[in-house]
């Protein structure tokens, strides 16, 4: 089956989701309970918006995407143009979120466009996961949650010691809606010590 036609993909086209990642998750959710109603969620790395839309659903609080790319407009969720591994990106998201208190959950399914050499990308991924996990510590509430995708690697499990000193609890999960072939992997991080 041609990968852009697989279930995900055509269960996304049918129920209105911006992308079949929205199902990703659903299943990290549904396994791990990362959101529950009224949480401020901010999405890292957040374009088309498949995670913005689960995430409204799940809060029905405030939601904030984040992404270098244009998110055309969700209802009732607040987008920001901006970089997430540029140092000034953290002040605009805590401009926006100030009147929430502070977010409870941030999750991140930022990547870079894959080059197909497995170090550099494995080694991008760690950059992103490494930016959003600061930004995570600086922005959410004690006890909130985190949630960011991570291609493994060798420096995977050096990133994950990392994630250790700031959560109560960690996990590594693959939902089932991550292709077969993907080396992708989700780190959840719950209750920010
Ligand atoms: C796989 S897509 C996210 C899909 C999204 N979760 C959804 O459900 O629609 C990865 C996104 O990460 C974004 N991204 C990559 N590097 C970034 C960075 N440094 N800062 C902000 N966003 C970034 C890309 O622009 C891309 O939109």
């Amino acid at each position: 089956m041609p990968r852009h036609k697989d279930h995900f993909y055509r269960k996304a086209k049918e129920e209105g989701y911006r992308s079949r990642a929205s199902y990703k998750l659903l299943q990290i959710d549904q396994r791990h309970h990362v959101i529950k109603r009224g949480d401020t969620v901010v999405d890292l790395g957040a374009a088309p918006g498949g995670w913005l839309q689960v995430a409204k659903e799940l809060s029905g609080g405030f939601v904030l995407g984040v992404d270098i790319q244009r998110i055309a407009p969700l209802e009732d969720v607040e987008t920001l143009r901006g970089d997430i591994t540029d140092s000034s990106a953290i002040e605009s998201i805590k401009g926006m979120i100030e009147k929430t208190g502070g977010a409870d959950v941030v999750i991140c399914d930022a990547s870079s466009n894959l080059s197909g050499n497995w170090n550099l990308d494995h080694a991008r991924s760690i950059g992103l996961c490494t930016s959003a996990l600061g930004i995570a510590t600086k922005i959410l509430k004690p006890g909130g949650n985190f949630v960011v995708k991570v291609f493994q690697g060798d420096m995977f499990s050096d990133f994950l010691n990392e994630a250790k000193k700031h959560f109560r609890l960690v996990k590594v999960y693959g939902p089932r809606a991550s292709r077969k072939e993907s080396a992708e992997i989700y780190v959840i991080g719950k209750g920010l010590l």
